[in-house]
């Protein structure tokens, strides 16, 4: 798709060009030129967040949701596996919540490259930084948030070198030039999906069974047990990239305390924003279950291939735990405001991010038909390869540490895909 490299939402805040100058001075002026109410509701005005594939499915969320909250924001997303128009809609969407909230709507700006663009990269750094004369190097970049990624399963046990350069070779070299700059605040996008074959073992989903160095934990009969370091049972080489990305990023954060890094392990995204405006539109054709429901549901396919029907489950179909993507994107507010207030337990942490209760694919089916009133069809069809027959988080560490929690139902999730389907197009271009 051709599209300018480098696209500004309309906005009263500028990014700091060519180079800003770390001076009291200059941080007082540009405090006591705006309102105080704007000043005490926004984000410091001269920070931004980097998001890397901030045009996708959790990527436009969560960019949105910055945008509401008032962080200054800058995406990098090189289109492969979304659209420009995704980009206008974050805008206009940001823009009408603050004019009907009354306050200032921060910047927004794409960077159409990508992230493995190490001298586009450094072009776009250079314009964040703050010239200092002695220390380590600063930025006006406060936090970067990377979700530019590969993730289609099949496609990774296909072609694993894609997977390894996109996913995990692509992070050392973007790790390397953000610590030059001394942008060291790092939200990685991860998945439960490490857990692997650990979801059917019946020991509750806690991040100490899958970490990067040994970990004492009360069990389920109140006992301490030891989880070595490591993670075994991981089914496929997607899954094995976010699991190499996470151990990069703690052997990096122990290596230099300076580095605050937080893997956040989602379990299964589903859902979209609630105006219908945002949605998940993928380039490559779905797989996940809600957006096959949906094409069904378009008439684009026939029906629902329930894959496994002999699950030892209420229901015998499988259970996940499916998490509206509005609360998953909270979830990285909350991830990146603690690690900005140094309030994490060390500095590189792993957090699941779901709800803490699972639903079966039957359950998600019948909650469609009933919030649609429209008839799904479907076809018992033999277990997916690869598939567990549940995975559900124990959600109690992201909500005692981030204070975050899930708030959207499924239904909730059923409804803003009706939604959807009612005003955004499912073809973004
Ligand atoms: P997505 O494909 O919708 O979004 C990824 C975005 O990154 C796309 O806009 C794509 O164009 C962009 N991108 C990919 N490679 C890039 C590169 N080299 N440079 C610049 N941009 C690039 O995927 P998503 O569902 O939003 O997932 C986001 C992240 O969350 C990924 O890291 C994924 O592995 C992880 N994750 C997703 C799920 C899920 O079910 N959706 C679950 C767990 C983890
Ligand atoms: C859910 C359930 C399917 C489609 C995947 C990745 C995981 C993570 C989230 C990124 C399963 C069943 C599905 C269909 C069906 N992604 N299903 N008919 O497999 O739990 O997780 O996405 O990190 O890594 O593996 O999600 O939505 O594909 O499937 O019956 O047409 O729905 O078999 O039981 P999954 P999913």
């Amino acid at each position: 798709m051709e599209s300018p490299r480098q696209s500004d939402a309309s906005s009263p805040v500028e990014p700091c060009s060519p180079i800003c100058v770390d001076t009291p001075a200059t941080q007082s002026s540009v405090l006591f030129d705006g309102n105080l109410d704007d000043l005490l509701r926004n984000f410091p005005l001269h920070q931004y967040i980097l998001v890397t594939g901030g045009l996708g499915f959790i990527g436009s969320h969560t960019t949105l949701e910055l945008l509401k909250a008032g962080y200054n924001v800058i995406v990098i997303d090189n289109l492969s596996n979304s659209f420009q128009s995704v980009f206008d809609r974050i805008n206009l969407l940001a823009q009408k919540h603050h004019e009907e909230q009354g306050t200032q709507m921060p910047a927004l700006h794409l960077d159409a490259h990508d992230y493995r663009d190490t001298a586009a990269l450094k072009a776009l750094l250079e314009q964040y930084q703050i010239q200092s004369r002695w220390g380590s190097p600063k930025s006006n970049i406060a936090g970067v948030i990377h979700f530019a990624a590969y993730k289609a399963v099949e496609e990774s046990i296909r072609n694993p070198l894609k997977y390894y350069a996109n996913n995990v070779s692509g992070l050392v070299d973007f790790a390397t030039t953000l610590g030059e700059y001394g942008i060291k605040t790092f939200i990685f996008s991860s998945s439960a999906t490490v857990y692997g074959t650990l979801a059917t073992s019946g020991l509750p989903l806690k991040e100490e069974l899958c970490a990067h160095k040994d970990e004492v934990f009360q069990g389920v009969d109140g006992l301490d047990q030891t989880v070595k370091a490591g993670c075994t049972g991981i089914t496929n080489p997607y899954g094995r990239t976010k699991w190499m990305c996470e151990a990069i990023l703690a052997d990096l954060a122990a290596s230099d305390p300076e580095w605050t890094i937080v893997a956040l392990r989602y379990f299964n995204p589903i859902g979209c924003d609630e105006s219908g405006l945002l949605g998940e539109d993928p380039r490559q054709t779905p797989t996940n279950l809600l957006p096959v429901v949906v094409k069904v549901m378009t008439g684009e396919y026939m029906e629902l291939q329930m894959f496994g029907t002999d699950w030892e489950t209420e229901d015998g179909t499988a259970v996940r735990d499916f998490i509206h993507v509005t609360d998953l994107a909270r979830g990285h507010i909350a991830a990146l405001d603690a690690a900005n207030a140094e309030n994490l337990v060390e500095n590189f942490r792993a957090f699941n991010l779901g709800t803490g209760r699972g639903h079966s694919v039957m359950e998600v089916v019948d909650t469609m038909e009933s919030v649609s009133s429209k008839r799904i069809p479907t076809r018992a069809a033999p277990r997916r390869p690869g598939d567990v027959g549940s995975c559900v988080a124990v959600a109690t560490r992201s909500q005692q540490e981030l204070h975050w929690k899930t708030e959207k139902t499924l239904r909730d999730a059923c409804g803003s895909l009706c939604k959807f389907l009612e005003v955004g197009s499912l073809s973004f271009p």
